[in-house]
């Protein structure tokens, strides 16, 4: 594909336009016509929209979100809920910030389609505790469009009604998990439930769920606006439309862009984040939030930014969230904060997690710290073997395949520290 032409905008299309963030800003660029568009459609066919443009969610996991809508029980007498994860925790991403901070109007117009779209009558907008302009932004915008009556009884005419309530979390990244997010909503403590059953068919208080993901609802009102088929000619056969990438580390301009499906990474690099700082050399790649497999440089810079492309390469597109590391890091020093983190925040029901991410930890503490013990490596491994596939949620395979393609890639940083049977230390 030829990269020379601009990458076509979705989310941040009227991002740099004037006020933009407030609601005549937003119905200025012609905010609020898709939503119009859909409630003269029946939901059944905007899920069908949504399906066709081939949306895939962009908390993660990338499942295709018009599906996802169907699964929706049919005449259920059941009240149907739609939460909105803003949790956004996963070190590397803040791509959700962005959009609720500089775009709310737009993320609340794809929520209130994607309510039309399941049925629901009721909203949640579960916002991550430590965002407080978002939080403000959204509350905000919230009132803006009950007092407009895009928001409350019989919107535009439509007969149908729809709230929204936000619930702020209380800095727990486990609550980004849909499951661990519902058992917060519900009041109980924020610990993932076991899948089957599945939200759509039961999640909050028992009822029809959809969980999803800001940036995937931010894209419907542009889908509905231009056209499922316009969507799905953006990106490549696979991976439809545009993704942000939150991109932190060691570039000139860190920052969220909004790029095609299919861009490659080495072109992000170079040309939106202004190449590496201070002209060191890229040394590995996190491309899609801290939990995804590391790639080398040599591969990540051969690799294109979409599901099929970064899994070829061996890791995870994931929430974007890119972690760019130079060559003046110690891999071991950054898997060090990775096993802070992850076990930190194991929510304590799966014996796996509660005992091996903390074990995990203070295992990678003491090989990072020069203090590591002959069979360390070989700890970790097996540490990272029990912590696969063994939990309720995917939290500990979070510690574990980071564990995993470090040693892979780095394995010599890690022998460096590691001291021999005869107490020397292979790296000198
Ligand atoms: C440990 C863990 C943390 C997660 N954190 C988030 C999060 O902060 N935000 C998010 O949207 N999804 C997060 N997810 C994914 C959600 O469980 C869920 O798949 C997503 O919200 C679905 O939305 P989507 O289909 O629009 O992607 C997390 C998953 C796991 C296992
Ligand atoms: S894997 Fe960890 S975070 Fe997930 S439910 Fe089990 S203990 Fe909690």
């Amino acid at each position: 594909m030829d990269w020379s032409e601009a990458v076509t905008r979705v989310l941040f299309e009227h991002r740099d336009e004037k006020d933009v963030h407030t609601f005549e800003g937003w119905k200025a660029v012609g905010g609020f016509s898709a939503l119009e568009k859909a409630l003269k459609m029946k939901p059944e066919e905007v899920v069908e929209e949504v399906k066709a443009a081939g949306l895939r969610g962009r908390g993660g996991a990338g499942f295709p979100t018009g599906v996802k809508w169907g699964f929706i029980p049919k005449n259920t007498d059941k009240p149907i809920y739609l939460c909105v994860n803003a949790d956004e925790s996963e070190p590397g991403t803040c791509k959700d910030r962005v959009l609720m901070e500089d775009l709310p109007f737009m993320c609340l117009e794809g929520a209130i389609i994607a309510a039309y779209a399941i049925k629901a009558s009721m909203a949640f907008w579960y916002i991550r505790g430590e965002f407080d302009l978002p939080e403000r932004r959204m509350r905000a915008a919230i009132e803006t469009l009950r007092e407009k009556g895009l928001i409350g009884k019989n919107i535009l005419g439509s007969g149908w009604d729809l709230d929204f309530v936000i619930h702020r979390g209380a800095g727990a990244y486990i609550c980004g998990e849909e499951t661990g997010l519902i058992s917060s909503l519900e009041g109980d403590k924020g610990q993932p439930k076991i899948k089957p059953p599945f939200p759509a068919i039961k999640g909050a208080f028992g009822c029809p769920t959809i969980v999803n993901n800001v940036e995937s609802l931010a894209a419907v009102p542009w889908i509905m606006r231009n056209g499922a088929s316009a969507y799905a000619k953006l990106g490549t056969e696979k991976s439809n439309g545009t993704k942000l990438f939150s991109v932190s580390g060691q570039v000139n301009r860190p920052g969220v862009y909004e790029v095609e499906m299919g861009y490659p990474l080495r072109d992000l690099l170079e040309n939106e984040c202004g190449g590496m700082k201070r002209g060191r050399a890229l040394k590995a790649v996190i491309p899609g939030g801290s939990s995804m497999p590391v790639l080398p440089a040599e591969v990540a810079l051969q690799t294109n930014l979409d599901y099929e492309s970064v899994q070829a390469a061996g890791s995870m597109l994931g929430s974007g969230g890119m972690i760019v590391i130079d060559d003046s890091q110690s891999m071991p020093e950054l898997l060090k904060i990775l096993g802070r983190f992850y076990s930190h925040e194991s929510c304590g029901q799966c014996t796996p997690c509660r005992e091996g991410t903390p074990w995990g930890s203070r295992v990678l503490d003491r090989v990072a710290d020069g203090a590591a013990r002959p069979d360390d490596l070989e700890t970790l491994e097996r540490i990272a073997r029990f912590l696969s596939g063994t939990t309720i949620c995917l939290l500990a395979d979070s510690l574990a395949m980071p564990i995993r393609s470090f040693f892979q890639h780095f394995r010599e940083e890690f022998e460096a520290l590691v001291p021999t049977e005869a107490g020397e230390k292979s790296g000198g």
